[in-house]
């Protein structure tokens, strides 16, 4: 109201002329003017941002960690509004695809705020979740302690070097978490490594769409508007300007599938969704491995 009042022409006596703008008074552009400066800079900041929390190498551990210490109490907000809700359901998907039942072991790797180990613990498995971030742990138990489900518990680690035994889970998934390891390789020759003869291994992450038009729309996204929602719901924008970043140097489904099969699994494959602007790796350890 207030902008359609500014760029209303003020009225003149006289005909017809009098209901065009009058230079000395339509003040339409006084308003616009700083109205579309300020959108562009906030527009080019975005799209020119560093990001604090990304760089490969010996930083990336501790940077990652500063990120979600100061996203953690809004993390499962963010997902919902930024996915309308669809992170839900893919998660539901992961646990499907673990297709554990009572007395099967699971690990849900970078657990986060638990949302994957919970839905593995409701189909009947020991879940543990582990995660290096002392924050996202702390929501995880504090959702815990209202949910009050038994068979999961939390622990602090990292995701490359866990403290499990070889062949220890029937089921080991990881959700927007291989992306954002110093090695997502090393991150999934650990699910291997700890996962039994048989156990299914599955990572859900953001994708890269095949399709060059859908990926540009998608990457803007990724680059503009998830960075304003991390501005506006937790002040942080450059913590969601990190999701595209870290996607340029992960190879997303088709590298993970790749290493998947370079690591003897079987029964690989991969479902996409939202054209690929989502996707879930799946394999399984083989019963023996031949070697
Ligand atoms: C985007 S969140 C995903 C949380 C949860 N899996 C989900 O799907 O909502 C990524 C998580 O990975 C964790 N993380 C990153 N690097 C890790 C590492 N090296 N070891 C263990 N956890 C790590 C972060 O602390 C964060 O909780």
């Amino acid at each position: 109201m207030i902008f359609l009042a500014a760029i209303k022409p003020k009225r003149t006596e006289g005909g017809i002329c009098s209901e065009l703008p009058n230079y000395q008074t339509f003040r339409g552009p006084i308003i616009w003017s700083p109205l579309c400066s300020g959108l562009l800079s906030i527009w080019t900041t975005l799209s020119n941002m560093e990001n604090e929390f990304y760089s490969p190498g010996e930083q990336r551990a501790a940077q990652v960690n500063r990120l979600f210490a100061a996203i953690a109490t809004r993390y499962d907000l963010i997902n919902d509004i930024q996915s309308l809700g669809a992170h839900r359901r893919w998660k539901r998907r992961v646990a499907s695809l673990a297709a554990v039942k009572a007395g099967d072991r699971a690990l849900d790797l970078c657990c986060g705020t638990g949302d994957i180990s919970f839905a593995l613990a409701k189909c009947g498995a020991t879940v543990t979740g582990l995660d290096f971030s002392d924050a996202m742990l702390a929501v995880a138990d504090n959702r815990n302690s209202k949910l009050k489900i038994k068979n999961v518990k939390f622990t602090q680690g990292d995701a490359q070097k866990t403290p499990f035994a070889a062949e220890t889970f029937d089921a080991v998934a990881v959700g927007f978490g291989l992306r954002n390891l110093a090695s997502w390789e090393a991150g999934l020759d650990e699910m291997a490594r700890v996962a039994k003869p048989g156990a299914r291994l599955i990572v859900l992450d953001f994708g890269k769409p095949d399709n060059a038009l859908w990926r540009g729309i998608y990457f803007t996204y990724l680059k503009l508007l998830v960075p304003l929602l991390g501005l506006l719901v937790c002040g942080k924008p450059s913590a969601y300007a990190y999701i595209i970043a870290s996607l340029r140097d992960y190879p997303a489904q088709r590298g993970v599938e790749a290493r998947m099969r370079q690591l003897r699994l079987v029964n690989v494959r991969t479902d996409n969704f939202i054209g690929g602007a989502m996707s879930i790796n799946y394999g399984e350890k083989p019963q023996s491995d031949g070697k």
